[in-house]
């Protein structure tokens, strides 16, 4: 281990931030990018001619292909730290994508409306993140609006989330009677002032001690009160920030602010500065062994979580958003995959702020985009020896099923290698029943459905409809023994059939009916999670 691989590590923070639709994740995320300031990676610094050179390469192509890849990742720096903000779709018919983003990331930031406190969807993101022990940050926005009771916020964490909430601030009065927050720790307020025409860059806002003798040109002496009364009671009614705990997600720090306002938006940067962790430990079998790959490790190893498609209907080139999980990586380097794919990685890309430019290096903890022509597949897992294999990425048993069904009949083969890429992509998941020749694509959401059928007809050129067939539920199945799983295919031939990787499923008329197989099939699996290891 170097030490400049250890120094690079412990500065870099990759987290995701989960939300319901509206709470506002992207307003923070602007704001964070614009609080980061000086929008550039830390590991790329490069001399500004030949960061020009590399960033308008990157343009020709863009241009040449017509090539759009969104920003998955922004990087920024924020003081001695590499911030790598992970985006994750907002709509909950991408839910899988997002699962899988949450894969890479090390902490989240949970954002919670003040006036709405907990969602369905933020609820629902926040057990993704409670089942691989993301710890978890909560920032609560939109004071500047009317806003519930805090301490009742606080109460609803610790109710629906069994999370143990320990404020870091304390706000007085919200909307109108918003005058900013207490730092728990030093007793510093911070003063919310709202932003005014021709403000520019980050707004500055400005502190002053409780004690101060003019603290009462910012709070009134009700007001003043009233702020260290609650504080007390918050003090004293829950638990002191314990890193340990937080780190462990049995604990979250609480921020308060309005992303809006810019308002709590520094604060918040700082307590991932601080609190949040580096570049996590990844389980991972090496050589076949169980094991966890440190980040410090001088082998290069990292896995993709995402694929994103350019919409390049002549090249169909793949950006695959590889999570590294240990040592330096360096343009140029060749990585094997689990399986023995081997790919020379020449024109990696880090997606720095909002842009994109070609790196020279990358460090554990980072993302980089790789592009190739769909040699990578989610899940994949990279390292310098092809010995490593990380704990896949979960495939979810999907929830809507439909026949795909192509217009012109003599393009049945094609569209069958193009659902076999789209699903290795993870746009959606492809099963193939025993009997027949139907190809039946499960999706969490309708959305996907809507992508898929504009992706065929862009990138494949097949006019593609949907149809509802004969299955409503999917399952994977196993046994202890070969026999019970021959003696379960036996009686359900109907329902028997294989995923894009030819694993066994199960694929039911409907819900009831997984039910019933497994009560009479005591000796089968029933799953709804599949992981691989590649
Ligand atoms: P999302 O990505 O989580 O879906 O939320 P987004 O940032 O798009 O924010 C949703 C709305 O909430 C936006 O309003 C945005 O301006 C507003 N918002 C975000 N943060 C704050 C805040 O701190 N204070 C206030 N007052 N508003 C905030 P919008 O799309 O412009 O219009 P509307 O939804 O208000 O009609």
């Amino acid at each position: 281990m170097s030490a400049e691989l250890a120094r690079e590590v412990k500065r870099r923070r990759t987290f995701a931030i989960i939300s319901h639709p509206d709470a506002g994740k992207t307003t923070l995320t602007e704001n964070l990018l614009l609080m980061g300031g000086a929008i550039r990676a830390a590991g790329a610094v490069r001399a500004r001619g030949e960061q020009r050179r590399t960033r308008s390469d990157w343009m020709k192509i863009e241009r040449e292909r017509g090539i759009s890849v969104s920003a998955s990742v922004m990087t920024f720096e924020h003081d001695d730290c590499i911030i790598n903000l992970l985006d994750t779709p907002g709509h909950e018919d991408f839910s899988e994508d997002t699962y899988r983003t949450l894969t890479a990331a090390d902490s989240a930031v949970m954002v919670l409306d003040a006036a709405k406190g907990i969602e369905p969807q933020t609820l629902k993101l926040f057990e993704v993140c409670r089942l691989r022990d993301i710890p978890i940050l909560t920032f609560i926005n939109k004071m500047d609006r009317e806003a519930q009771d805090p301490m009742e916020l606080l109460d609803e964490v610790a109710s629906k989330l069994a999370l143990d909430p320990a404020p870091i601030f304390w706000p007085q009065g919200s909307g109108n009677r918003f005058r900013g927050m207490v730092d728990l720790r030093t007793d510093m307020f911070t003063v919310f002032r709202r932003p005014q025409v021709g403000d520019t860059g980050p707004l500055v806002h400005d502190q002053i001690g409780l004690s101060a003798p003019d603290i009462g040109s910012v709070l009134t002496g009700d007001e003043l009160d009233e702020l260290r009364g609650s504080a007390e009671l918050v003090q004293g009614g829950y638990p002191a920030f314990d890193l340990t705990s937080y780190r462990e997600g049995h604990m979250t720090p609480v921020f308060f602010g309005s992303a809006l306002r810019q308002f709590g938006v520094r604060e918040l940067l700082d307590g991932l500065r601080d609190y949040a962790p580096a570049p996590r430990d990844q389980k991972a079998l090496d050589k076949g062994v169980e094991t966890q790959v440190h980040a410090d490790r001088d082998e290069v190893t990292g896995f993709v979580f995402k694929i994103q498609a350019n919409m390049d209907p002549a090249h169909r080139d793949r950006v695959a958003m590889v999570r590294l999980a240990s040592g330096k990586f360096q343009r140029g380097m060749r990585l094997k995959t689990g399986s023995g794919k081997q790919i020379g990685v020449h024109a990696p890309l880090m997606f720095v702020g909002q842009d994109r430019e070609i790196t020279d290096e990358a460090w554990a903890g980072d993302v980089i985009g790789v592009p190739n022509h769909g040699v990578l597949r989610v899940g994949d897992s990279l390292s310098e020896t092809g010995q490593v294999k990380f704990a896949g990425i979960p495939n979810f048993a999907p929830e809507i099923l439909r026949r795909a069904s192509v217009k012109d009949p003599l393009k049945a083969k094609h569209l069958k290698k193009a659902l076999e890429s789209l699903a290795e992509e993870g746009v959606t998941q492809l099963f193939r029943p025993h009997f027949g020749s139907d190809l039946i694509v499960g999706a969490v959401g309708p959305l996907q459905f809507d992508v898929l059928v504009e992706r065929l007809s862009a990138e494949y050129g097949l006019d593609v409809t949907f149809e509802a067939c004969a299955y409503n539920g999917v399952r994977w199945i196993s046994a202890e023994t070969a026999t019970d799983l021959e003696h379960f295919a036996d009686r359900n031939r109907a329902g028997m059939g294989t995923d894009l990787d030819g694993a066994e499923v199960f694929l039911a008329k409907n819900a009831w009916e997984i039910g019933y197989v497994a009560e009479r099939f005591p000796k089968i699996r029933f799953t709804n999670v599949r992981e691989r290891m590649i």
